[in-house]
C-alpha cells in the first residue's frame, strides 16, 4: 500500500479510536458515534467570514475536524478560539493545532471559560456541542449567550442528527435558517444556522 494512504488510514483509524473512547467515558457529552466527516466540516466553515477581521469561536471540537476545515477555510490559528470540556480531546488538540487557542471548559459557562477573552466581538460561532443531551431551556440560553458575542446578523452554525432544529423557534429574538442535509456524514448529519434578526 502507498506510504501516504497507509499514514492517512493510520490518522484516520487514531481519530475514531481517541473518539470512541470519549464516547466510553462520557457519551452523553460527546453526543455521536464517530467524528464529523470532512465534508460536513467543510460545509460548517463555509460561513465564516475571513474579511470581518474578527476572531471565530468554536465549540466542541473534539478531535478537531471541524477545527481543520476551519483553518483551511483560511482562519489563522491565533484567530481561532476552541472549547472543549473533554481534558483528553483538549490535550490532543493543543498538540495537533499549534497556535489555535484552545480552552479546556464550559461552554455553558462562557464568561469564565473566555476568561479574559470574554468581552471578545467574534465573527461567527462554529458549534459541534450535542445540544439534543441539554435541556431545551440551556440551548436557549447558549444561543442567546452566543448571539450576544457577534454582531446582529452573523452565524452560529450547528451541526445535529435529529430532523429538527435542536433549538425552538422564538422570530423576535433570532432567525433560523436551516443551512445542509450532509448524508456523506454517519449518521447523516443536518446543518443550522441562527441569526439576530
Ligand atoms: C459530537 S462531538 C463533536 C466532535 C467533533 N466534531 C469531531 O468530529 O471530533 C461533541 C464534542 O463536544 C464536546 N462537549 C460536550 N459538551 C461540552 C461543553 N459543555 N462544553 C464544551 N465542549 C463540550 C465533547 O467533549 C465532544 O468533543
Amino acid at each position: 500500500m502507498e506510504l501516504r494512504l497507509k499514514e492517512r488510514l493510520g490518522r484516520k483509524f487514531n481519530e475514531e479510536i481517541r473518539f470512541f473512547k470519549g464516547w466510553i467515558d462520557g457519551p452523553k457529552q460527546v453526543g455521536a458515534i464517530l467524528p464529523t466527516s470532512s465534508v460536513t466540516a467543510k460545509r460548517m466553515a463555509s460561513v465564516i467570514n475571513t474579511g470581518s477581521g474578527l476572531p471565530v469561536l468554536e465549540l466542541g471540537p473534539g478531535t478537531g475536524i471541524i477545527t481543520k476545515a476551519i483553518l483551511k477555510h483560511g482562519v489563522r490559528p491565533e484567530e481561532l478560539v476552541s472549547v472543549e470540556y473533554s481534558t483528553d480531546f483538549y490535550q490532543h488538540l493543543l498538540k495537533a493545532f499549534p497556535g489555535v487557542n484552545f480552552i479546556n471548559g464550559d461552554a455553558f459557562d462562557l464568561d469564565r471559560t473566555l476568561g479574559n477573552l470574554k468581552d471578545t466581538t467574534f465573527d461567527s460561532v462554529i458549534s459541534a456541542i450535542p445540544l439534543l443531551s441539554f435541556p431545551m431551556e440551556r440551548r436557549i440560553a447558549l444561543l442567546e449567550d452566543l448571539l450576544d458575542r457577534m454582531p446582529a446578523g452573523r452565524p452560529m452554525m450547528q451541526i445535529t442528527y435529529g430532523p429538527i432544529s435542536p433549538i425552538i423557534a422564538n422570530p423576535d429574538r433570532y432567525k433560523i435558517k436551516h443551512y445542509d442535509f450532509v448524508m456523506r456524514n454517519i449518521p447523516p448529519a443536518q446543518l443550522w444556522t441562527y441569526t439576530r434578526p
